[in-house]
């Protein structure tokens, strides 16, 4: 039997009372089928960065990229950190240091109940985002000068290369070639970013030429939000740069419910990947148990998926579904249930 070692990265705030519940339908799984799966939990988040300043080990990285498949993040963020460092360092540090280029970011809706366009349902929302992960905005090259005067001088400077952009693409374009998906829509704001978004257009229309059954078109940015709201039925596959990425993909959580049911992947394909909720350590619910673990298990999903078990990502979806026909989920959703009951009512309706 082939294992697959999984490691755990609870978090802050709401991370760890929703990636207990995954772990709960993670073991399940495992236990009716067999899949090896063996987890190790990684002591690393706010209370250690709290305890003795330990953000992400080298070691630990290093363990991440040679003794692991996948990783399972809950979220990063806490009050008492207020730099955030220690979220950088964990979160956005593995996805550079791992090279997690593509952040794979579904919006499904999976239930036309908790859509919140007027007329649109599940026919009309189901579209697949490959934000791009390694670099954009997010990579913290730049500075200050004359810091706290009032001559100050910020800079972020935004990193677009040949590679990064060309690899982000051409995985949108095949993922849109093997699912059979009609269309991918290229973001960027070239209009008003006249060097690297330049760049993103002309490899954009290289890589398309390479698939003439797709359909491909351009949008701005902020025409892209407005039309994902007006009509997303027009969405296939969708790419775009780190920060657009972050942006639009809140945006579509809205679409599928909430935050509370967006998952996502940080994948450099064939090798060890992250898998996480979209949300954050959601600090002003956490600790109640009233948090939505539905995005974590659908990222559990992706994670399966990862791992090479297609059809239990399918399994599970199917039972969020479920779950979501039944009425049985958290307040946010209109539900009364808790978090730790939400997860039974998913147990229920896996197997
Ligand atoms: P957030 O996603 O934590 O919360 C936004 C809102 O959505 C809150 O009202 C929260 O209660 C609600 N919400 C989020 N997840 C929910 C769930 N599973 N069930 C029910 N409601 C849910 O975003 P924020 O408040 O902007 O950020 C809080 C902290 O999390 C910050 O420190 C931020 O940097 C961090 N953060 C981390 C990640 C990550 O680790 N991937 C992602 C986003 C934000
Ligand atoms: C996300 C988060 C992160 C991001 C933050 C916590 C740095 O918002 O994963 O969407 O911006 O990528
Ligand atoms: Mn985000």
């Amino acid at each position: 039997m082939t294992t697959s070692r999984i490691a755990v990265i609870k978090g802050d705030g709401i991370g760890p009372e929703v990636i207990d519940e995954g772990l709960r339908v993670l073991q399940a799984i495992d236990a009716r089928a067999g899949l090896g799966l063996t987890f190790e939990a990684l002591d690393l988040g706010a209370e250690r960065y709290l305890r003795d300043g330990t953000t992400m080990p080298a070691e630990t990285m290093q363990r991440l990229r040679t003794e692991f498949d996948a990783v399972y993040l809950g979220a990063l963020g806490d009050p008492r950190v207020p730099s955030n460092v220690h979220a950088k360092d964990i979160l956005l540090g593995s996805r550079f240091a791992l090279d997690l280029y593509i952040n794979l970011r579904p919006i499904r809706l999976l239930h036309d109940r908790y859509s919140i366009l007027k007329d649109k349902g599940c026919e009309h929302v189901d579209m697949m985002v490959f934000r791009e992960n390694t670099e954009g905005l997010y990579t913290g090259i730049g500075g200050q000068f004359k810091r706290d005067t009032d001559d100050e001088i910020a800079i972020e400077q935004e990193i677009n290369t040949r590679k990064g952009v060309e690899r982000i693409i051409r995985a949108a374009f095949a993922y849109a070639r093997a699912n059979k998906r009609k269309s991918v829509c290229m973001s960027d704001k070239a209009n008003a970013m006249r060097h690297g978004h330049d760049l993103w257009q002309r490899v954009w229309k290289l890589v398309a030429a390479e698939y003439p059954e797709i359909k491909t078109f351009h949008l701005y940015v902020d025409v892209l939000c407005m039309e994902m709201v007006r009509t997303p039925e027009r969405f296939d596959v969708i790419v775009t740069n780190n920060l657009f990425g972050d942006i639009v993909t809140d945006l579509g959580a809205a679409l599928q419910g909430g935050l509370g049911m967006a998952a996502s992947g940080n994948i450099f394909p064939g090798r060890v990947s992250l898998f996480e909720p979209v949300h954050g350590s959601a600090p002003d619910i956490a600790g109640k148990g009233i948090a939505n673990p539905l995005a974590a298990m659908l990222s559990a999903g992706m994670m399966l998926e990862h791992l090479g078990h297609a059809e239990w990502e399918l399994r599970l979806r199917e039972a969020v579904k479920a779950c979501l026909r039944d009425g049985k989920t958290t307040r946010e959703l209109g539900g009364d249930l808790g978090t730790r009951q939400v997860t039974d009512a998913l147990l229920e309706r896996l197997f």
